[in-house]
């Protein structure tokens, strides 16, 4: 056993889980399509795709640190959703349980004195604050919109990367 076993571990469990989130958006927007709601969809898939990111990012800094690379079994993503409000809370929650986890990680690496580790988890820590922002004010948007989900098509439109400003 190496000094750095237990954080390992941790980011080899945390590495699954952005890759769990990457598979949960994928189904989301799916479900999404299925709808009629493209661009929602489409705000989803781009999720789907940053989380992507970060298992990689959780990859190579494994292989970076020599660490032993363990690709954990991950569950399959929920994909039937009572409505677009449940699904963006369940965003929501997802956002939340994964900044609980980050902010864990970053206390076991302290715990263990693994000041390249903490260093590495300060990006998640501030990506964290975004994620759950931008998640939060989707869902204050959907619930204003009601019965009316092409006001938040409208919204998430407006806001799609590479759209310029009205
Ligand atoms: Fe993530
Ligand atoms: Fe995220």
């Amino acid at each position: 056993m190496t000094p750095d076993d237990a954080v390992q571990g941790a980011l080899c469990t945390h590495m699954g889980r952005e890759f769990a989130a990457h598979f949960q958006y994928l189904a989301m927007s799916a479900w999404l399509e299925d709808e009629g709601l493209p661009e929602l969809a489409g705000f989803f898939a781009r999720q789907a795709a940053e989380e992507h990111m970060h298992g990689m990012k959780f990859f190579r800094y494994l292989v970076d640190t020599g660490r032993a690379m363990h690709l954990p079994a991950l569950d399959a993503p929920a994909s039937g959703f009572a409505s677009v409000e449940s699904l963006v809370a369940a965003a929501l929650a997802q956002e939340q349980q994964v900044t609980q986890w980050i902010g864990e990680l970053v206390h076991l690496a302290r715990e263990h004195r693994d000041l390249a580790t903490e260093a590495f988890l300060q990006w998640f820590v501030t990506e964290q604050v975004e994620e759950v922002a931008t998640m939060h004010e989707l869902l204050q948007v959907v619930r204003h919109a009601g019965p009316s989900l092409l006001l938040v098509e409208d919204y998430v439109a407006r806001r799609r990367p590479g759209t310029p400003a009205a």
